[in-house]
């Protein structure tokens, strides 16, 4: 099938992507790993132990970084649309997170449990119409931290992926206000021309 000329340059950056080599080279599955590395550099998110919830887990590279911290006594449940080729240690569910179903789901994996650190690298395909892309965008953050203010521990993490447009400077401040500290971060591995930065929120309110 002949390619369209933006999916063939989509394909030439894709392949010339340092992160996209590099991420061959450590034999991780996504590049979006370098992501989640950098944001852990600088803002220590992960520690032995901890029990994780990873949103928007596909194909996979934030699932395999965090099962080596969470091999000690810690789990790991992670959530996708999308299959998730098994990550040792990981329970991986494959479902819509904005569906009731799901969200019982993993309810019923975490039990009476608290959560150390939640992430969401959740992103809606994109169509490229901003009024259609950002309100799915910003609901999946919504749901994200919903979940988040209800399971997490009381000195736990949430980690999400925001694209800045509408409603994004309400969500900061509602971050801001249920969270002691909140750091945004834009890692080297974001491309620059995406809007996408990341919320590290840490302690409840
Ligand atoms: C940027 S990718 C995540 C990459 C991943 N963190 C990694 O390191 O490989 C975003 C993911 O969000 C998932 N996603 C989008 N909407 C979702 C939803 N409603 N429920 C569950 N996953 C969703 C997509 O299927 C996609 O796999």
């Amino acid at each position: 099938m002949a390619q369209s000329k933006s999916s063939q340059a989509w394909l030439k950056e894709h392949h010339d992507d340092v992160y996209v080599l590099q991420a061959r080279r450590d034999g991780y599955r996504s590049r979006a790993v370098y992501k989640l590395i950098e944001i852990h550099q600088k803002d220590q998110v992960f520690k032995p132990g901890q029990f994780v919830l990873d949103l928007g887990a596909a194909p996979g590279g934030w699932c395999e970084y965090a099962a080596q911290f969470v091999s000690a006594g810690g789990r790991l449940i992670a959530v996708d649309l999308l299959p998730v080729e098994p990550i040792a240690g990981a329970e991986i569910i494959q479902g819509d997170f904005t569906e009731q179903v799901v969200l019982e789901h993993i309810m019923s994996l975490v039990g009476g449990q608290t959560l150390d650190l939640v992430l969401s690298d959740m992103a809606p395909n994109l169509s490229g119409m901003d009024s259609v892309d950002q309100p799915k965008a910003m609901y999946l953050a919504e749901l994200a931290v919903d979940l988040a203010l209800d399971k997490l521990d009381r000195n736990g993490v949430f980690v999400t992926k925001l694209f800045q447009g509408a409603g994004f400077d309400a969500y900061i401040s509602t971050l801001r206000q249920r969270f002691q500290t909140v750091k945004m971060r834009k890692p080297d591995a974001s491309r620059p021309r995406s809007r996408e930065v990341y919320a590290v929120c840490r302690g409840l309110k």
